[in-house]
């Protein structure tokens, strides 16, 4: 069986005050979720200080961005071996908001990859079209164009460590939700590309995640489709009771 995951991708929000309030919140609700794996990605500023005070609880802690470097003269970065050593097991790469504000080619989010397994950290791989890609029908190409170019260089060991997330960036941080039939069709395209390039092995057991305006009332409805094994979760998860409603329906 193929895990679980719910993650909050918290982006450049919340003062530390605020992030430490929120954080106890949802270690206090958290307490009542079995069978899914929960992980925070906060601003990396405070990873070192969240691991502390998530000490005796079951909740992860991931970054929202690496470096594609492993270290050196390059300003204002965070290599991947920095998230490892302050308590984080996961990292978030290739999200859109990345690809468009920082012009992250695949290229880029390749090395990204390589440097968080490097770490030991495992990667959240984030893929998904933008809006004309869909009204033109090549959704399913540039998806599957993300994954060669960003992703599929790994081999058999390594991609077992890495999650999916797939992000209509059309639905991120819009309201507006992929329906639930138009997440389960690109979710078992992406596994059917892994089967391909892989193993049906490997395609059965990476977790794939739904991003993009999921919340407290759709998630249900997306996490009851067979490709669909959790979220990654923006807005939402800035809300403790809301992060733990997603939580609990699958
Ligand atoms: P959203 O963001 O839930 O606010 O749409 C999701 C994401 O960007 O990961």
């Amino acid at each position: 069986m193929r895990k679980k995951i719910v993650a909050g991708n918290w982006k450049m929000n919340l003062q530390l005050d605020e992030a430490k309030q929120l954080l106890q919140e949802i270690k206090a609700l958290g307490k009542n979720v079995s069978d899914v794996n929960l992980i925070i990605n906060p601003p990396a500023l405070y990873i070192s200080l969240f691991k502390e005070l998530l000490e005796n609880s079951v909740i992860a802690l991931g970054a929202q961005n690496c470096s594609e470097h492993e270290s050196g003269a390059y300003t204002g970065e965070i290599a991947a071996q920095m998230i490892k050593s302050c308590g984080a097991n996961y990292v978030i790469v290739g999200h859109s908001e990345r690809r468009s504000y920082y012009h992250e080619t695949n290229a880029i989010i390749a090395e990204k990859i390589n440097r968080a397994l490097a770490a030991n950290l495992s990667p959240i791989f984030c893929c998904g079209e933008l809006l004309s890609e869909r009204e033109e029908n090549n959704h399913f190409k540039v998806v599957e164009q993300q994954l060669k170019e960003g992703l599929f260089h790994l081999n058999e060991k390594d991609i077992k460590n890495v999650v999916i997330a797939y992000e209509p960036v059309w639905a991120i941080g819009t309201g507006v939700t992929a329906t639930a039939e138009q997440a389960q069709e690109m979710h078992a395209f992406i596994r059917k590309v892994l089967k391909d390039f892989y193993t049906e092995a490997t395609a059965q057991n990476c977790s794939i995640l739904y991003g993009g305006s999921c919340n407290a009332s759709n998630a249900k409805e997306l996490f009851s489709n067979p490709d669909i094994d959790g979220g990654l979760i923006g807005g939402a998860s800035l809300k403790a009771a809301d992060f733990l409603t997603i939580a609990q329906s699958f």
